[in-house]
């Protein structure tokens, strides 16, 4: 006789005696463990001692990574959901079926099993499959502080600026996991639940469209705004599979969504042997592989091209597949010569490849009043030459990015 299908089962409540007796009951099943929480769960699957878990969706701490981990150690995950929710929720958790009683449990686990393979965990940092028709752009650079917020912030506000006339819904994410600086240089109130809360709401399986609009204050503009950690601290509150649902709610908000990315990107978790430790640069990692296109920015002088040179190589070794386009900030004449663009340029060419990159000039006078009064450079120095030069990026990233729909 085979050997039976080893069945863990967490379940809160009444339910539990319930769906035990289906399975026991049920031919080629087996409980194998009732476990009293998640950690025990987790646990037994990373043991392997069962080949389905059967959770009830109110388990405390349940979420899409704790659903990640369970496909990590090749469990189906079966969740029952809890009293006066829709099963949609139970499926958002990236459950592999959903049941709502015993005897559902066992038509699910059938159904499982009968199918072809065995589940294994998605690669960490693959962006949900969407439909939603909005494109990300992932601004991202080496450390040294070379601009990133500063050009996030105001490529969000040209676009939103230029999509007046549309209608188009912009949205800027400060996903920063090193300081996120988003709110303050847009004078916005720091208490702001920004992406901590989008997060959460997108572990637990909550986060839509409507669900985001509420957590993203409108500037005058239009510009819709996720605001980032309040404290660096708090890090361990953005894991990779509680980003990848604040994307695609991001894609169905928004036609185009800025995201204002932390500088580093090494993928910290091959260092450990805890799958489940958090990752710092989860959020960035997970922001570069949703993308639909990375603007990558270094600054202008020796020690931040010679930055920008590495991490555009770095940047490679993600993985990350979408296009990039690279601008090279605060270029000027004491630091790169008489000729600052054409040397600047010359340089990419040389040691990157790269033909094209764009230049921004060094613009202190504007990017300090900016700063100063908490406004874009569209609204502080319109005139400016670095105002003209992102608002020219702008309409290029707009017209850039894929089409509606060519995902
Ligand atoms: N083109 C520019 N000309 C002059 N100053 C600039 C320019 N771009 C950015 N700055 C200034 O450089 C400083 C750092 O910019 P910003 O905060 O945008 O960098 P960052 O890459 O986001 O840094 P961090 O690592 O702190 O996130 C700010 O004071 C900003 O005003
Ligand atoms: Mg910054």
């Amino acid at each position: 006789m085979a050997t039976p299908v080893g069945v863990l089962v967490a379940i809160g409540g009444a339910a539990e005696a319930a769906v035990v007796r289906a399975v026991a009951q049920a031919p080629g099943l087996e409980v194998v463990r009732r476990c009293a929480d998640l950690a025990e769960l987790l646990a037994a699957a990373a043991a392997g001692v069962g080949r389905v878990a059967v959770v009830s969706a109110d388990l405390p701490g349940l979420d899409r990574e704790a659903v990640w981990h369970l496909h990590g150690s090749e469990a189906w995950v079966v969740v029952l959901p809890a009293e006066g929710d829709p099963p949609e929720r139970s499926a958002a958790l990236g459950a592999d079926a959903v049941a709502a009683d015993g005897a559902g449990v066992v038509a699910a686990v059938a159904g499982l099993l009968a199918g072809a393979a065995r589940p294994s965990a998605p690669e960490p940092f693959v962006p949900e499959p969407h439909d939603a028709h909005g494109r990300i752009v992932a601004v991202w650079g080496p450390t040294g502080a070379p601009g990133r917020t500063t050009l996030a912030v105001n490529l969000a506000a040209e676009m939103a600026e230029a999509a007046r006339d549309t209608g188009a819904a912009v949205l800027l994410v400060d996903a920063d996991t090193y300081g996120g600086t988003v709110a303050q240089v847009l004078g916005l109130l720091d208490e702001a639940p920004g992406i901590a809360a989008a997060a959460r709401a997108g572990a637990a399986g909550r986060l839509d469209a409507a669900a985001l609009a509420a957590l993203t204050p409108r500037l005058g503009s239009g510009l819709r705004v996720l605001t980032g950690l309040s404290r660096a601290d708090r890090w361990p509150e953005l894991p990779a599979a509680s980003l990848e649902p604040v994307w695609a709610a991001c894609r169905a908000l928004a036609d185009v969504t800025v995201v204002d990315c932390g500088f580093c990107v090494e993928q910290d978790e091959v260092l450990t042997y805890d799958t489940r430790a958090p990752q710092r640069n989860a959020a960035t990692l997970s922001a570069l592989a949703a993308a639909d296109l990375v603007v990558v920015v270094g600054a202008g002088d020796p020690v931040g091209m010679q930055r920008l040179v590495r991490a555009l190589a770095a940047l490679g070794e993600t993985g990350c597949g979408a296009p990039w386009r690279v601008v090279v900030n605060r270029v000027r004449p004491t630091a790169s010569g008489p000729h600052p663009r054409d040397a600047v340029r010359a340089a990419l060419r040389r040691y990157a490849g790269v033909a094209d990159a764009v230049v921004l000039p060094d613009d202190q006078a504007a990017c300090d009043g900016a700063l100063l009064h908490a406004r874009t450079l569209a609204e502080h120095a319109p005139s400016s030459p670095l105002r003209r030069a992102v608002a020219a990026l702008a309409a290029e990233v707009l017209s850039a990015t894929p089409p509606v729909g060519a995902h």
